[in-house]
């Protein structure tokens, strides 16, 4: 009886929402096909949300490499022909300002509209880059052999007895606290720091897409106002070193006309952008590395290589801080980044205008949409690119003679963008160099100080955390439990 009554209020509504939705926008000559999603106002917001991996994957099948979907209110134009992503990056009209300010507030609470973009990148190019580089990287590489040897004399058993722990956990752990330590000099706070950071940062992509359950908003306000207090220095009393990285941050922001408030929220900013890839990546390496033991034995071979003869019981067998030519390590961490490094390039269309593909299709872009990129799916996943793109093949970017394997095909089209974790254009990552040197002295000094190995031997990595990807590095759906101990024979591997 009571279906007879619910069956057509359902069907009324089913048929007033699909009215809705034909009302609302349709698809005009020369744009790219459009998928608005059942759900008015929301459209794809929830299936983006929960995998955009698996999400626009399907996007791509249906519609090809150009696409428009309804997220959340906004219409975003969808790209994935690496060979067009220059349209984007380079293209005119388009804006990352605006988009990336609203987020900054979202996640951060931090508003800094009035700060020049070309100011920031030019304050950061001179902190991150040249002298300073080798200033960091020098301080990063001594910190984190402190921090591993005090890390393994601590506890209560001996130093050369096994220890266990999640990878994932060691690497995080070991690299946040070195890179703070580096850039911060805090070392009284360091370890609630780090213990408060990862609570704020386990929540932060359901902050940025606003699905924060009620007990979840409580605790990321928590942890954020939290972090702001331990980062901001009258916390301290003493203030910061003078010549500290963070002293000219700060220095930087009241000269660019931000309040005492505002520069306090911004050092989490900083904290984020600066700590929250390395050690995710540095994860991810290893773990390729253990389980696989032929990638394994190639970087060992590789760093054996580098040993200085005959004194290898007077000094480190290699200098972290040395330039070594290490193209096997360099493969794995591409290959590493190529499956686990997922940006999304995201731009306003400020103006209407028309996107040029590379096979000469035109398609008109409206004003107040996004355009985003997302190379995880292409190039970097891409079977046309990558052969297997799911398997971890430690030498892909590797010829025949050590030289690094930089061409790739797609179409008949050689590609400039064959894997982007650093992103690309004006915006690419600054650190770069930074977390390249930070992550090749980490994993160089694990190998050579500690034995460590998987507590299974059949052990496999755990999936990713499929919320992730859009926010740079992916991080793992639980751990990979590892045993280690520091080597009785120092630096023999
Ligand atoms: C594996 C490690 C890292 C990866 C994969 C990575 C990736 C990225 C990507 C993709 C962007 C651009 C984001 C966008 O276009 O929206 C970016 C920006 C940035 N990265 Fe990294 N990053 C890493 C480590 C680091 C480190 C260690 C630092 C500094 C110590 C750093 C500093 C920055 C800064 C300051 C920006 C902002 C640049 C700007 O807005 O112009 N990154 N990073």
């Amino acid at each position: 009886m009571l279906w007879t009554i619910f069956l057509p209020l359902i069907g009324l509504l089913i048929l007033l929402l699909m009215l809705f939705s034909c009302l609302t926008r349709r698809r005009e000559k020369n744009e790219p096909p459009l998928d608005k999603g059942f759900i008015p106002w929301l459209g794809h917001a929830l299936e983006f949300g929960r995998d955009a991996a698996k999400f626009l994957a399907q996007m791509k099948e249906k519609h090809g490499d150009i696409f428009t979907v309804r997220v959340a209110g906004l219409y975003v134009t969808v790209l994935l022909d690496p060979n067009s992503f220059d349209a984007v990056i380079n293209g005119t009209s388009l804006d990352f300002s605006h988009a990336r300010n609203k987020l900054l507030e979202r996640i951060f609470s931090l508003k800094l509209q009035n700060i020049e973009p070309t100011e920031e990148r030019k304050w950061m190019e001179e902190h991150f880059k040249g002298v300073s580089l080798n200033e960091l990287s020098s301080s990063m590489n001594s910190h984190l052999r402190k921090l591993l040897l005090s890390d393994q004399a601590g506890g209560c058993g001996k130093a050369t007895e096994w220890k266990k722990d999640g990878l994932f956990s060691l690497c995080y752990s070991l690299l946040f606290r070195a890179g703070y330590l580096t850039l911060f000099e805090r070392r009284d706070n360091v370890a609630t720091v780090y213990q408060e950071f990862r609570k704020f940062d386990s929540l932060l992509t359901k902050l940025a897409r606003c699905s924060l359950k009620r007990g979840e908003r409580k605790a990321v306000n928590s942890s954020r106002e939290r972090l702001w207090e331990l980062l901001s220095p009258s916390c301290l009393g003493g203030g910061f070193e003078s010549s500290s990285w963070q002293r000219s941050y700060h220095n930087f922001l009241q000269e660019e006309g931000v309040d005492p408030e505002m520069q306090k929220r911004a050092l989490l900013l900083q904290l984020w952008t600066t700590q929250c890839n390395s050690g995710p990546a540095s994860f991810w390496l290893l773990g390729f590395l253990l389980t696989h033991p032929e990638a394994m034995e190639a970087v060992k071979t590789e760093i054996r290589g580098l040993t200085h003869q005959g004194d290898s019981l007077k000094r480190p067998p290699i200098n972290p801080l040395e330039p070594h030519n290490t193209p096997v390590f360099d493969s794995v961490l591409s290959e590493t980044l190529r499956l686990t490094a997922a940006v999304m390039i995201n731009r306003e269309v400020m103006e209407d205008k028309i996107l040029r593909l590379v096979n000469g299709q035109e398609y008109h872009m409206r004003k107040g949409d996004r355009v985003c990129l997302f190379p995880f799916l292409s190039p970097q996943m891409d079977p046309e690119i990558h052969h297997d793109p799911q398997v971890f093949k430690y030498d892909r970017f590797l010829n025949e003679d050590f030289t690094v394997k930089d061409i790739f095909y797609k179409g008949e089209r050689r590609l400039k963008y064959y894997t982007m974790p650093w992103g690309a254009g004006k915006n690419i990552c600054v650190g770069k160099e930074f977390a390249v040197t930070a992550i090749k002295q980490f994993v160089f000094l694990l190998l050579t100080h500690l034995d460590i190995e998987m507590c299974d031997p059949e052990g496999k990595l755990p999936p990713v955390n499929p919320s992730r990807y859009g926010f740079g590095m992916l991080q793992p759906d639980g751990d990979l439990e590892v045993r280690y101990r520091l080597k009785r024979t120092q630096h023999k591997i």
